[in-house]
């Protein structure tokens, strides 16, 4: 198949640090496209836990494929690879309404992306990386909501 002909979905995020909720949205979207592209924002205003380098490598460890970085517009980054779908995960009523402006200014800057959402397991559903890092360092156990490489990432690193 060439590259042009392929159905290739980003699936962009902070992701800092990845967790279960991610990886099922991953998984479950994995057989629905030609290439899944997960794409790690490159943000520093944000002060992220993991480097960017870190949290693709962490990635990369545990779903193989295409792992990129990227700053600037998604859109932008979407024509460089030449993807069309923009895969997003949502949670509860919640996210909503962020998502729902993501998805329609991407729309408004490129009229040929198309956002999908896919809603995670169960289990997942109040899961979020704020969470994780926030019981964590306050001593909770996040074991089961994280896989083993982030936990033991999380606890090399010291309490904020
Ligand atoms: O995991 P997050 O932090 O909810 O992911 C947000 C992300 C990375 C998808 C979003 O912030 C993004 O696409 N940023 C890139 C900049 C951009 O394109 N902004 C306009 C989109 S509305």
């Amino acid at each position: 198949m060439s590259e042009l002909s392929k159905r290739i979905a980003v699936y962009p995020g902070s992701f800092d640090p990845i967790h279960n909720g991610h990886l099922d949205i991953i998984e479950r979207c994995r057989p629905l496209f030609d290439e899944l592209l997960v794409a790690v924002l490159y943000n520093e205003e944000k002060k992220p836990m993991f480097s960017v380098d870190e949290r693709v490598e962490t990635i990369r460890e545990l779903v193989g494929g295409r792992v990129e970085s990227f700053s600037g517009l998604l859109v932008d980054f979407m024509d460089r690879v030449g993807a069309r779908v923009v895969v997003r995960g949502l949670r509860a009523v919640s996210d909503f309404e962020y998502e729902f402006q993501m998805a329609l200014m991407n729309r408004r800057l490129n009229p040929r992306v198309e956002t999908v959402y896919m809603m995670p397991k169960e289990d997942y559903i109040y899961v979020s990386s704020r969470l994780v890092k926030e019981v964590h360092f306050l001593g909770g156990d996040v074991t089961g909501l994280v896989p083993d490489r982030v936990l033991e990432r999380l606890r090399a690193r010291p309490r904020p």
